[in-house]
């Protein structure tokens, strides 16, 4: 991302309600499929962002959550939003990289993660995860999958950018026993769940920009890549799909780890 592009990103992501698909609806689905948790979890939320999600789970779950990030502005918004909320007590916004997480082993009974957790490798990150968690432990996350092996080039050009190593569904979910996880439960989301809180506010935020831009072409560039992601979802969505997996530390060794 070059300098001008990442300033224009920020402008548009920063004050959505969410930086990528989801909704309450499949969060509460996800953590229904939790069903080891003890009754007031530990919790961390990997990659929160402004914390749409991590507002879902204050609200669906009395745990302690950790909510971590390495974009502090985000994590601003968020510990705004839990002010205001009165939530302090239990939604603790940190600061940090999700590579290197400032916990010590086994600190939590269920990690959640909504699109982030690819941005240093699934693999690392399960690894990184499984660390983390204490016996028993769970782990909730949303990554984005390939539906069908035949991706017209326009939509998988559009996602090597960002996601090259993008798989699909049964590949994470051997991936999740080569790294130590037993499935419990896997569901795509719906529709809806990247246009109400994500896309409908991306497209509005854009068309709100660029009257402010109109004499600078590379800004009106950048808003016109970012609206091209909502505009390829509306063609090419039987595509690709997210899809939220519920897994669960097993007992076994992950393989390769020793
Ligand atoms: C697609 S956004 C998803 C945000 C949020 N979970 C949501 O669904 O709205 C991915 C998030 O991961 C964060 N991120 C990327 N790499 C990270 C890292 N190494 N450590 C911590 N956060 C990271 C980004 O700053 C961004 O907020």
């Amino acid at each position: 991302m070059n300098e001008r592009f990442r300033e224009i990103f920020f402008q548009v992501y920063e004050p959505l309600p969410r930086q990528g698909p989801g909704n309450l609806d499949s969060a509460g689905r996800a953590l229904a499929l939790c069903r080891h948790l003890p009754p007031s979890p530990m919790i961390l939320d990997m990659g929160c962002g402004v914390g749409g999600q991590t507002l879902h789970l204050a609200h669906l779950s009395p745990g302690t959550i950790y909510a971590l990030d390495y974009h502090a502005p985000s994590v601003r918004r968020l510990a705004r939003s839990v002010t205001t909320r009165g939530l302090e007590h239990r939604v603790r916004p940190i600061v940090g990289d999700m590579a290197y997480p400032p916990f010590p082993p086994a600190s939590f009974d269920l990690i959640w993660s909504e699109g982030a957790l690819y941005q240093i490798g699934m693999e690392r990150a399960l690894g990184v995860c499984h660390g983390l968690l204490g016996p028993d432990g769970h782990m909730a996350f949303t990554d984005a999958v390939w539906r069908k092996t035949d991706p017209p080039a326009e939509i998988r050009e559009s996602f090597d950018l960002d996601y090259p190593a993008m798989t699909t569904a049964p590949a994470i979910v051997s991936l999740l026993g080569h790294c130590g996880f037993e499935l419990l439960g896997r569901f795509t989301l719906p529709d809806q769940a990247w246009w109400q809180d994500f896309y409908c506010p991306m497209e509005e935020r854009i068309r709100e920009l660029r009257p402010r831009h109109l004499h600078d072409a590379q800004a009106l560039a950048a808003l016109d890549l970012l609206a091209r992601e909502p505009e390829l979802h509306r063609r090419y969505s039987d595509y690709y799909a997210y899809e939220f997996f519920v897994a669960r530390k097993g007992t076994k060794t992950p393989q390769g780890r020793g």
